[in-house]
């Protein structure tokens, strides 16, 4: 028979990763809450269109890496690659321009794009997600910025790189793009044959080019940091003064090139060194056009998305907090339904039960609950015995209500 596996590029999450995940998603619900980020959910698939509309045509996302499949009625579908598009396609959808603005919501789940799997790449991810919709006000560039490297710090992430440049204005944009590509144009023969061949489409994309003549000739290209509408530089400005007084360290990286075709102003990346050639752990940018672009009133918004699985690769397997146990363990045959309505007791006092379920020996049982790290082990014989783990000291109950009072009594409750 063919050995079944998890598709290429998937991953199995199995205990204590799934709950450390889930410690992740706890600490980035605490963080944003605290600044009136509210939880917001949006489908796993959507309509192919919203993604080439939404991300964009040109980029490496919609061009190569999408999961895409038709319906039984015939519907382009596509797995969400990214969650901006869709939070901002319901946004639109329920009218939420209307509600008090900015309107901020987060989300954490799962997000497909058809890479070649690596170390800290797959094709089923998990991203962490926050939006602040309407406004553009520098400080929610600057508080998203703050927010999430907040969540980095209490996750255990280690140092992290962060980079951050402005894009303009689509219209200075479009200007500064004519110019790259008149610069690219005229030093065509240098070019690795991939940026070449897509110059027209998206010459940015030289920027971010490993060709060593590429990378010569981008040394020398003009920059669109440098060629800012006064508007948008002002914004730019207030970012920094803002992550200034923060204290927060970052450097202005004008070749900072995002993969998704939203951006305007604002962009950003943090970087870890403890992670290999997928450093970056999460990134944004402000996108002011998207909402318009997507059918809706012309409304301006900023966020950033950050992947838990490499938050979890650079955190490393420091140990998650202890949680208290307490075993029961059955010491004849007929006390195992007493060990269950005991356990049931027990939980519904808040303590972390487990009791024996396998059939083990009296010795395997107390083995168990060693591995388990009970603090107390309940023992159930022709007497009921609470054992403290730590001190070995045993003491016997006289019913079964007393035992709650002696587990506590243990050393660790
Ligand atoms: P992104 O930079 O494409 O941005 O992805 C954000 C993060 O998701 C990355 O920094 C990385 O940690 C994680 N990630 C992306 N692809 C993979 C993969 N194949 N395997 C593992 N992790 C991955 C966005 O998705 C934008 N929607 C962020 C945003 C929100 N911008 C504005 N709002």
């Amino acid at each position: 028979v063919k050995k079944l596996q998890a598709p290429r590029g998937t991953l199995d999450v199995l205990p204590p990763d799934a709950r450390r995940r889930l410690e992740v998603v706890g600490i980035a619900g605490e963080v944003l809450g605290r600044a009136g980020y509210e939880p917001m959910e949006t489908p796993v698939f959507e309509d192919t269109e919203l993604f080439a509309r939404g991300v964009g045509e040109s980029t490496d996302i919609v061009q190569k890496e999408m999961f895409t499949f038709e319906d039984k009625a015939g519907r382009s579908l596509t797995l969400r690659p990214e969650a901006t598009a869709g939070i901002c396609r319901a946004y639109i959808e329920h009218g939420m321009h209307k509600l008090p603005q900015p309107v901020k919501v987060w989300s954490a789940g799962p997000f497909f794009r058809h890479e070649a799997p690596q170390a800290g790449r797959f094709r089923q991810f998990t991203q962490i997600d926050a939006e602040a919709i309407g406004s553009d006000d520098p400080s929610l560039d600057a508080e998203l910025i703050l927010l999430l490297a907040e969540i980095f710090e209490r996750a255990g992430t280690g140092p992290a790189r962060l980079r951050l440049s402005s894009l303009g204005t689509p219209e200075t944009r479009a200007d500064y793009l004519d110019e790259l590509t008149r610069f690219l144009r005229a030093r065509e023969d240098e070019l690795s044959d991939d940026v070449r061949a897509r110059l027209d489409q998206n010459p940015l994309r030289a920027f971010d080019a490993d060709h060593a003549g590429t990378q010569a000739v981008m040394r020398e290209a003009p920059l669109l940091i440098d060629r800012l509408a006064a508007d948008d530089e002002a914004h730019f400005a207030e970012v920094r003064t803002l992550l200034d007084s923060a204290g927060i360290e970052y450097e202005v990286d004008p070749t900072l090139v995002r993969g998704l075709d939203y951006y305007t102003r604002t962009v950003f990346e943090f970087e870890s060194e403890r992670l290999g050639a997928q450093a970056a752990l999460g990134g944004g940018g402000r996108y002011d056009g998207l909402v318009e672009e997507l059918g809706g009133p012309p409304t301006p918004g900023v966020g950033w998305a950050a992947g838990i699985e490499r938050m979890l690769l650079a955190a490393g397997d420091e140990a998650g907090e202890a949680i208290p146990r307490v075993f029961v363990a059955i010491a004849k045959p007929d006390a195992s339904r007493t060990g269950f309505e005991l356990a049931r007791r027990l939980r519904r006092a808040g303590l972390r039960v487990e009791t024996e379920q396998a059939g083990r020996s009296m010795k395997g049982q107390l083995k168990q609950a060693d591995r388990i790290g009970a603090f107390a082990t309940v023992i159930l014989g022709d007497s009921i015995e609470v054992k403290d783990m730590q001190t070995g000291d045993q003491r016997e109950a006289a019913s079964l209500d007393e035992v709650l009072g002696l587990v506590q009594e243990a050393t660790g409750s």
